[in-house]
This record gives structure tokens, C-alpha cells and sequence, in this order.
């Protein structure tokens, strides 16, 4: 059997940090308030002039240097976004050209904070079928230039962020398996109300902002994600007991909480990014795990959880071996 194995990570942060205490200073709210009800210290937040494929770039060279890799090798490019460079080129292909990686599918997959958990899963369906043998995969957001920074209810929740993985075939598990999901009845909880066939003409006023009802996001979102952590166990015939890392979507330190008490885990065998990058959406977890891969938490061969829950609502896990 072929399984999947991500060979590769690499991830980018914006130079720029935004403390809570700068955010006192331009909404009403308090380091206390964003510590305690999200988790949330600082954020990296891209110039003006800095776009998601610059991001994409940066963190596909050092997953590709990780792995070991050129762009001649790579032959798919899947980019999991919300916040595109433009409408098209699609970002895929902006970077697939700026890395001079050959002719080969590039494209985007639009699922908010699930986007890197969705293109994994697609990757890994294109490898199994062995119509791709190194697929970069990646989730970004420039999330920071669809805030209203003068509303407290979402300004301090966000980052922006890149982490990419390389996926190669492989006779040794590998990603073992893949739980995806989406309810569009949920889609008033969470929502960015501007974009191209709708309310364009609203794009720079005060209507294009994150919409979201939080505390109902919040309660949706941990049952959700406890129901899919299970599932993705039980359909690789794997207990709970046997997971070494839980690296979850970093939107609230209180949701991770609750996944790690439902999945009986100790904090310690949790990555936690939440504190250093805030709510990154797509890029959260592919950055988490690149960061619990390099400072040397996760080693090879252990089984890891990652899971994601975002805008549609759209869900997603993904159990593997590093
Ligand atoms: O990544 C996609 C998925 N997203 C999520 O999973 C997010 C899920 N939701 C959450 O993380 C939390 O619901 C939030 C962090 C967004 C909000 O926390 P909460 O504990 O649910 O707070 P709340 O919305 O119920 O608001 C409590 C109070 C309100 O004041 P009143 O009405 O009780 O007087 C808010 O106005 O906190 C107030 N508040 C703030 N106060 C200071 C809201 N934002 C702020 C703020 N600073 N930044």
C-alpha cells in the first residue's frame, strides 16, 4: 500500500509583531481580557505592501529545504486560503512561478480555517492514486487586511502566517487518515460579507469586516471537533491513548483545552502557537507543526493529530505519522 508522508515543513511569519498592549492603545480592551479569554499575546501582521504568495514563497523554500527537495521535483501545488494575492492568477500559481516550479496542477481551496487540513487530504488522495509524487502544500492568510481594527470583537483575535509542507509517496504510514466536513447552515456565525459577485462595492468600507458570533462558534466548534478527533481515531482503528501530539487549530487557548481534556491528553502533549501567532486560520496548523517539529517535540515515526474548524462552518482532521 501507498501511504503519504509529509518529508518537508517550513513556515513564515511576518516580521511585524502586534502585542495586546498595542492593541490597547487603538480598541477598548486589555492584555488581560485577550490573554484570558483567548490565549493570545502577540500577533505578526504583513506591511501594506506584503501579500500571501510572498508569505507562501518563503515557507515553501524552507519546507523544500527541509525535505530536501528542488522545485524541478515538485509536480502539484495546493494552497489552502481565504486571502488570496488577486481573485485569479490563483495564489497556487503566483507561487509555483516565482519558485519556477515546471508545469504541473496548481490551484486553490477556499475552506477558511480548515484550508490546510482540506489540501492535505486532497494531496494525500492524489498521491494514493499516484498522480502526484511531491506536492507542495500550503496554508496562508494575510487575515490581517480583512480586519476592522476598530472593532475589539475580531482585531485582536487574528495574525497573519504561511506554513507548507512537502508530500511525498511512501511504503511507510504516513497519513493513516482523513476526516473532512462542512455545515453551510452555520455560515451567518462566521462570515466576511464583501466579495466579488456580492456587495463588491462595499470592499474598503466599514461592512467588509470579520463577522462572527463568537461564543456560538465557540460552543459549535469544540463539539465539533471532539466528534471528528474521534472519528479519524476510529477509522484507523487507533485509541486515543496511542496519540503523541495533539496539534490542533490555534483560534482560542480555551478550545484547545477542552480537545485535550476529550481526547484525555496532558497539555504537554499539545502544541500550543496560539500565545505567539494568534488565530492564523489556514496557516495554523502546518505553523504549528512546524514548530513542534523544529525545536524537536515531534520526532519521527509518532502519531499526531491535527485538526481544524473554521468559516462555513467547514471541519477537518488529519492523523498521521510523522
Ligand atoms: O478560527 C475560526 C473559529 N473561530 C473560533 O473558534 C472562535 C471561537 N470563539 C472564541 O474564541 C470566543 O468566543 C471569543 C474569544 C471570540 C470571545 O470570547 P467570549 O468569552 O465568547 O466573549 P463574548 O463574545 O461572550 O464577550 C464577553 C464580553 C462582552 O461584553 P459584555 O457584553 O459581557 O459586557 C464583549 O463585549 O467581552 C467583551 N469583549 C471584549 N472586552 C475586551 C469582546 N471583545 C473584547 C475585547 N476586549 N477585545
Amino acid at each position: 500500500m501507498t501511504y503519504s508522508r509529509i518529508v518537508g515543513m517550513g513556515r513564515y511569519l511576518p516580521e511585524r509583531v502586534m502585542t495586546n498592549f498595542d492593541l490597547e492603545k487603538i480598541v477598548d480592551t486589555t492584555d488581560e481580557w485577550i490573554r484570558t479569554r483567548t490565549g493570545v499575546e502577540r500577533r505578526h501582521v504583513v506591511e501594506e505592501d506584503q501579500t500571501t504568495s510572498d508569505m507562501c514563497v518563503e515557507s515553501a523554500k524552507s519546507a523544500m529545504d527541509d525535505a530536501g527537495v528542488t522545485p524541478a521535483d515538485v509536480d502539484m501545488v495546493i494552497t489552502g486560503t481565504t486571502s488570496p494575492d488577486v481573485v485569479f492568477p490563483n495564489v497556487s500559481t503566483i507561487i509555483q512561478h516565482r519558485l519556477g516550479i515546471p508545469a504541473c496542477p496548481a490551484f486553490s481551496l477556499e475552506a477558511a480555517c480548515s484550508g490546510f487540513i482540506y489540501a492535505l487530504t486532497v494531496a494525500d488522495k492524489f498521491i494514493k492514486a499516484g498522480e502526484a509524487k511531491c506536492v507542495l502544500v500550503t496554508g496562508a492568510e494575510c487575515i490581517t487586511k480583512l480586519l476592522d481594527w476598530g472593532d475589539r470583537n475580531t482585531c485582536v483575535l487574528f495574525g497573519d502566517g504561511a506554513g507548507s509542507a512537502i508530500v511525498v509517496p511512501s511504503a511507510e504510514p504516513g497519513i493513516l487518515s482523513c476526516e473532512l466536513g462542512a455545515d453551510g447552515q452555520y455560515r451567518e456565525l462566521l462570515h466576511y460579507p464583501v466579495g466579488v459577485s456580492k456587495n463588491l462595492a462595499a470592499a474598503g468600507t466599514d461592512e467588509a469586516n470579520i463577522i462572527m458570533q463568537g461564543n456560538e462558534v465557540f460552543k459549535v466548534a469544540v463539539k465539533t471537533l471532539g466528534r471528528i478527533a474521534q472519528a479519524a481515531l476510529d477509522k484507523a482503528g487507533v485509541t486515543k491513548e496511542e496519540l503523541d501530539w495533539l496539534v490542533p487549530h490555534q483560534a482560542n487557548i480555551r478550545i484547545i483545552q477542552a480537545m485535550a481534556k476529550r481526547l484525555n491528553m496532558p497539555m504537554e502533549k499539545v502544541i500550543v502557537t496560539v500565545q505567539d501567532h494568534g488565530n492564523t486560520s489556514a496557516a495554523s496548523v502546518p505553523m504549528a507543526l512546524d514548530v513542534g517539529r523544529r525545536d524537536g517535540r515531534i520526532k519521527e515515526g509518532q502519531l499526531i493529530l491535527m485538526e481544524a474548524f473554521g468559516g462555513g462552518f467547514t471541519w477537518g482532521s488529519v492523523l498521521m505519522r510523522m
